[in-house]
């Protein structure tokens, strides 16, 4: 039935907005199903050509696995384009993934998404579209945003052959494990009211997930559920990032509580990994955005208690940056500071809020040198990053991708992105090379302890007792 559904619809599918999630998500619907030809398009005339570029070295966006896919689809059934609105007339279906940050200005700015890009997708959809059209919101928005989508397109049925339908279904990957999350999701989400195409697009992710996976709800849930999810995950991230600072205070380790607690099935194991904060383009535009819709329906107590989550994350990286200065003498003017790791988790290239941003610029605010190694993060992107908190100074930063250049002749290495290969350095060398009374800030715990000792370095560990007997040593 759902088969012959597809044949019957010879479907061409478009993506609007080649990022991190059309990219990724496109080449995996590509790749099971040959038979749907699938456009991707976007505005931004460099990520086309990156993901059009011929030795697949300058793809916009990294992902383990995602190169061998491409390479298996790409000019096949999977093409990359800014022809906008040319594959909108063709499409059959359309997924909308483009961006929804916070809005910077007006009503709600600070708090509320800015639906700029998702208007301008319904607008040009009910101008270019020819058909019936499925249209599938795939960015994260807030609930009651199909309905705007449906209103800009209805205004198009007047006196034309076109129809719509409009669905949910949004994403859930995260970015470091996009392609696994993708080939095996934890469960597909779609809301909708119009039977047909939602059943058009369960039978398209079907053909690799397995139906009890493929769970279907009415719009509104869907558009909540997914600001929930990442309200959720965010929480606990701060729940036990909150608990760190008691554990350094007490001598409790915070590992030992993070695996205490998480045996029980109703807590879970997973996303109690203390850090300096969460970062990533969605966890605080999420929440920001789930707070002010429940201050906009009079829900003050709500939007309250989210909110909360934000306000320890905002508080842990400054925390991480005071004790920093603190241990080095109150004062870090003009000392070099090494830091290993810039993009907000390990396994990307992403530096959307990044708590290296905040911690760095905290640093260079009080006068430090610093130099950034991070294996797939470039100077340019650090230099965006500054410019758009205004920090333009560059003369008290430099980027390296020689790790050993980084760390010689520093104060202190302070690790705030958890990469592989950090884990694997030699500290007793390393640390032979730095400036004594020497530092290691390990904001993630990936050192491993024993070689920290035998370095004979101070060392501060995330959620621990700080170890400073080796100062009065070297
Ligand atoms: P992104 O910024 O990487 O990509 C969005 C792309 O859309 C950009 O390349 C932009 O140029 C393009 N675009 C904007 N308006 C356009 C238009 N009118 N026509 C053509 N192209 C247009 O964003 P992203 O990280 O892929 O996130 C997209 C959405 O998915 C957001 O709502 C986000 O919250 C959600 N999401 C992101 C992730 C993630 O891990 N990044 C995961 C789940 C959900
Ligand atoms: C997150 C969610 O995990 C995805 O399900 C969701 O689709 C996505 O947001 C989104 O909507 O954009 P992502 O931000 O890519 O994915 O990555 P996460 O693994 O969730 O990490 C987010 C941040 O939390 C990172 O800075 C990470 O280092 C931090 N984190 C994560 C911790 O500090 N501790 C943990 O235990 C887990």
């Amino acid at each position: 039935m759902k088969a012959n559904l597809l044949k019957e619809y010879q479907l061409r599918v478009c993506c609007i907005g080649a990022g991190y999630v059309g990219g990724p998500t496109m080449v995996v619907i590509a790749n099971h199903c040959p038979d749907i030809l699938v456009n991707v398009v976007d505005i931004d005339q460099r990520k086309i050509d990156g993901w059009n570029c011929k030795d697949f070295k300058n793809l916009p966006v990294y992902e383990k696995g995602l190169e061998s896919l491409l390479r298996k689809t790409r000019n096949k059934n999977l093409f990359f384009s800014n022809n906008v609105s040319e594959q909108i007339s063709k499409a059959d279906l359309i997924f909308i993934c483009v961006n929804t940050p916070t809005k910077k200005n007006g009503v709600g700015a600070g708090k509320a998404s800015d639906l700029k890009w998702i208007e301008l997708c319904a607008r040009q959809i009910a101008k270019y579209a020819k058909t019936h059209t499925i249209v599938v919101e795939k960015s994260t928005v807030p609930v009651k945003t199909a309905e705007v989508i449906e209103k800009i397109l209805n205004q198009e049925l007047i006196n034309s052959n076109k129809t719509f339908s409009v669905l949910s279904n949004p994403e859930f990957l995260a970015e470091g494990s996009a392609i696994k999350d993708l080939e095996n999701p934890q469960r597909v989400l779609i809301g909708g009211k119009d039977k047909k195409s939602l059943d058009l697009l369960s039978s398209i992710y079907s053909r690799w997930v397995e139906p009890k996976k493929i769970i279907t709800t009415n719009l509104w849930s869907s558009e909540l559920s997914k600001l929930t999810a990442n309200a959720f995950l965010a929480q606990k991230i701060s729940s036990i990032n909150s608990i760190t600072s008691l554990c350094e205070k007490t001598g409790a380790e915070i590992n030992e509580v993070a695996n205490a607690i998480g045996t029980d099935p109703r807590i879970g194991k997973e996303f109690l990994s203390a850090g300096p904060g969460f970062g990533g383009s969605c966890f605080k535009k999420d929440i920001l955005n789930l707070s002010y819709l429940c201050e906009y329906y009079g829900l003050k107590e709500v939007a309250d208690y989210w909110y909360g989550v934000l306000k320890i994350n905002i508080w842990q990286q400054k925390r991480i940056s005071n004790l920093i200065i603190d241990k080095l003498n109150g004062t870090v003017s003009d000392k070099k500071i090494a830091i290993l790791g810039f993009s907000f988790k390990a396994d990307t290239n992403d530096t959307r809020e990044s708590p290296a941003i905040d911690i760095c610029l905290n640093l260079l605010e009080e006068g430090a040198n610093l130099a950034i190694h991070d294996p797939k993060v470039e100077t340019h992107q650090i230099k965006k990053e500054f410019n758009e908190r205004n920090y333009n100074e560059s003369s008290k930063w430099i980027y390296s991708s020689n790790i050993n250049e980084v760390i010689n002749q520093s104060y202190a290495v302070i690790l705030i992105t958890e990469w592989a290969i950090y884990k694997q350095l030699k500290w007793k060398e390393l640390v032979k090379t730095m400036i004594k009374p020497a530092w290691i800030f390990d904001t993630r715990m990936v050192i491993n302890e024993v070689e920290l000792i035998d370095a004979n370095i101070n060392y501060w560990r995330i959620g621990n007792k700080i170890n400073s007997s080796s100062s009065n040593i070297i």
